[in-house]
Order: structure tokens, then sequence, then C-alpha cells
């Protein structure tokens, strides 16, 4: 049985997952405007895995007969100042993902509700990845500076990120 208090905390992570897939969005249409296609399509394959986030988090809700609220979604950043500024961004946004979802199973341990503590555990997993893959380039974005020709090499080796579904 899913208490209503869980059930809210779920509804409000959808949506964080949500606006995570329409944050990675507007960071690859950014991308798209500089031509920089291998960057646009990493970030547009990052949009697509936050949605399937979330969906793996309304199926929880469903099998456990809980309601679904689908609140609005926020709007996302439209303008960024530079590559590295937008993974900068990025990565602070996992920092705040990480931090929702760490609150979420401390709520999930006072609450008793074992089932959502399995679930949460694999996204506590996932996050490390995020937080590490947004670290590392904006990291390679910080030593490549203004070197345009290593920032296409880059955009090659982005353009080959590959889906995980
Ligand atoms: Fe689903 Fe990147 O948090």
């Amino acid at each position: 049985m899913l208490s209503p208090t869980i059930q809210e905390a779920l509804n409000k992570q959808i949506n964080h997952e949500f606006y995570s897939s329409y944050f990675y969005l507007s960071v690859s249409a950014y991308f798209e405007s500089l031509n920089l296609g291998g960057f646009a399509h990493w970030m547009r394959l990052q949009s697509q895995e936050e949605r399937e986030h979330g969906m793996r988090l309304l199926d929880h809700l469903y099998d456990r007969n809980g309601q679904a609220t689908f609140e609005a979604i926020a709007q996302p950043p439209i303008e960024f100042h530079s590559p590295a500024e937008a993974f900068q961004q990025a990565l602070q946004h996992e920092d705040h993902v990480t931090q929702s979802i760490n609150r979420f199973y401390e709520l999930a341990v006072q609450e008793k509700d074992y089932a959502i503590q399995v679930e949460l555990q694999w996204f506590i997993s996932e996050q490390v990845e995020e937080e590490k893959q947004a670290r590392q380039i904006l990291d390679q974005l910080k030593m490549i500076g203004d070197q345009g020709a290593a920032l296409y090499l880059l955009d090659k080796e982005l353009g080959e990120r590959e889906s995980d579904a």
C-alpha cells in the first residue's frame, strides 16, 4: 500500500525527471544552434534517458495502484554562453537531482516503504554515473578552451553515443 506521503514524493520525482528531459532537450537545441551535431545528439539521448527515468517511476506508481498527478513542467533555461557553461549547468542540475533522490530515499526509510527503497537504489547508482559523465565532459571542455580543432574532435566522439534502451 502506497502512503500519501510516498505517492506525493513519487509524483514530485516524476516531475523532476520529465523536467530533466526537457532541460536536456533545451541544451541539445543550443548545440544544434552552434552546429555541433555530436553534442546535440548526446544531449538528445540524455533527454530520452530522463524520460525513461520518469516512466520507470510512473510504472512503479501504477504497479502500486497510485494516482499520477502530472503537475506542470517548468520552463528550462534556454540561453547558454558556451559549451562549457552548458555542461556546467548540466552538472549542477544532476547534483540537484541527486539531492532530491537522496531526500526521497530518507523519506522512504522513515515511512518504512521497502519497495520504493529498492527502486530508488537503482536511481542512486545512476546518479553517480550521470554526474561522472557530465563532470568528465566539462573537464575536457575546460582543457580544450578555445581550440576549435579539439572541439570538433570531441563533437565527433560525442556523436557516437548510443542509446542504452
Ligand atoms: Fe534522471 Fe539525470 O536524473
